[in-house]
């Protein structure tokens, strides 16, 4: 049985988690495989540390292009992160004929493009299971377990560091920055995590599973993106008042008009599943139009549950390599002449409901003038929280949950519900998804 022979880019913490589960579960995978799958070379900077990781197993090397054009390997997985030297390492491995695996959502969602078209041309395979929730076989159900179905939207918990700090703010009353450094520590957080808190992960993950979802091509640069720098402890708190939990969701989601495709802080009834999604657990709600909905769960995050989808698409590979490429899975599930143009629309077309918090004077006539703006853009008002000013105060909050609006008629609303006398400073607006 002829072994495969991989190279791998990075032996970070996805690296290593890769090098050590490879080698742990080393008889089972190549069982299922058909193959043996070997590592045989590691480049990294820290050739010392790379060194005390891999022992006497493989040849380690500090510079990517020596593992890239070595003729003796068949699969070249990236693991460096980023769009620089990883986006030139992978098109080299791809120019010299070798199949790549990469967890690197931040380089497939930017040039996702031109990459698959170089494999294409090429006749290789690029895999990237890992690049999104995980060690969640995410782009495994979407490429071919739910192939029959017209994908209608998918919301997922895509980011474990994220979705983490926000369980550990609200259940142990941490802060933000010490819960951040834990989820470093922990492994799960990007080399730069402002790609986290920021939302950039996050939209990275979503933008690839709406070109696998609608056939559509790779654009990053369409996605609206919101992090949860600028989330106030007070609206978890108003939030889970009213029955609902705020999470960072990634939106995919198809509309007669164009595709929203964006990255937000989201209300979500509590009683659904997803909504009780904690720490760095990632979750991936699929609508689709035969299976109707299908939740997919588990750790986002983290070296062994990265290894596990890296790993997954090793044996994928090993088992396909011989195929004719036309026999292969596509790489963005359609076939690449059958992609479609349909247009991503901006923020202001995308329809969802609305939570909005305001600080108003107590004073009578406040709340008509406030609905009779919201009636007047054609706001219909879902749910209502009035809080009584504490002993001694004037102002108090107003939180009122919207039905489905254009996000425009909302920006409008705001603008003069801001404009009032008796409306304190800025209106805090969250969207808000049944999911249902
Ligand atoms: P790490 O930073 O832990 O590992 C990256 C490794 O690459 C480091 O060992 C680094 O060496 C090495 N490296 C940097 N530059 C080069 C270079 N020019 N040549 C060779 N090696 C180099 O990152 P992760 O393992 O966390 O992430 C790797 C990829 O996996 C990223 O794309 C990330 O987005 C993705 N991912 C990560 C997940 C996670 O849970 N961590 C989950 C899913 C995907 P040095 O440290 O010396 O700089
Ligand atoms: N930084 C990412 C996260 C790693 O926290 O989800 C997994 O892609």
């Amino acid at each position: 049985m002829k072994s495969i022979k991989v190279g791998l880019l990075g032996i970070g913490t996805v690296g290593a988690g890769t090098f050590n589960v490879l080698k742990r579960n080393q008889e089972e995978i190549s069982r299922r495989a058909g193959h043996g799958i070997e590592i045989v070379m590691v480049a990294d900077l820290d050739v010392a540390r790379a060194k005390e990781l891999v022992g006497s197993h493989c040849e380690v090397v500090n510079d990517g292009n020596l593992l890239v054009s070595n003729p003796d390997i068949d699969i070249v997985v990236e693991l460096i992160g980023g769009y620089g030297i990883a986006k030139d390492l992978v098109l080299k491995a791809i120019a010299n004929g070798k199949h790549v695996v990469t967890a690197n959502k931040a380089l497939l969602a930017t040039h996702g493009d031109e990459i698959f078209k170089a494999a294409q041309d090429k006749g290789v395979m690029v895999a990237y299971e890992a690049a999104v929730a995980g060690g969640i076989p995410i782009i495994k159900a979407l490429r071919e377990g739910l192939t029959a179905n017209r994908i209608e939207w998918i919301a997922g918990i895509i980011n474990g560091t994220t979705n983490f700090i926000l369980s550990e703010m609200r259940d142990k009353g941490l802060d933000f920055d010490t819960v951040l450094k834990e989820a470093q520590r922990l492994g799960y957080a990007e080399a730069d995590p402002t790609f986290d808190i920021e939302g950039v992960d996050a939209a990275h993950k979503a933008t690839l599973m709406s070109a696998i979802a609608f056939g559509i091509p790779v654009q990053f640069d369409k996605a609206h993106v919101e992090g949860i720098t600028k989330l106030e402890a007070v609206d978890i708190r108003y939030a889970e008042q009213l029955g609902y939990r705020i999470k960072l969701l990634g939106i995919a989601k198809r509309t007669p008009q164009g595709i929203e495709l964006r990255v937000h802080p989201t209300l979500i009834p509590a009683k659904r599943l997803i909504a009780n999604v904690e720490g760095a657990m990632n979750a991936v709600l699929v609508q689709g139009d035969a299976v109707g909905a299908t939740l997919y769960y588990g750790k986002g995050a983290g070296a062994e549950p990265t290894a596990s989808a890296v790993i997954a698409d090793l044996v994928d590979i090993a088992r396909l390599a011989d195929a004719e490429p036309a026999h292969r899975v596509p790489h963005l599930a359609f076939q690449p002449n059958a992609m479609a143009d349909t247009p991503i629309l901006p923020i202001s077309e995308v329809t969802t409901s609305y939570y909005l918090r305001m600080h108003v004077a107590d004073k009578l006539g406040v709340l008509a003038n406030v609905t009779s703006i919201l009636a007047d853009s054609t706001i219909s008002i879902d749910a209502m929280l009035q809080k009584e000013p504490a002993l001694g105060e004037t102002q108090t909050d107003i939180i009122m949950l919207t039905h489905q609006t254009q996000e425009k008629n909302v920006e409008a609303a705001i603008k003069k519900i801001e404009a009032l006398p008796t409306v304190i400073g800025k209106v805090t607006k969250i969207r808000l998804e049944h999911l249902s």
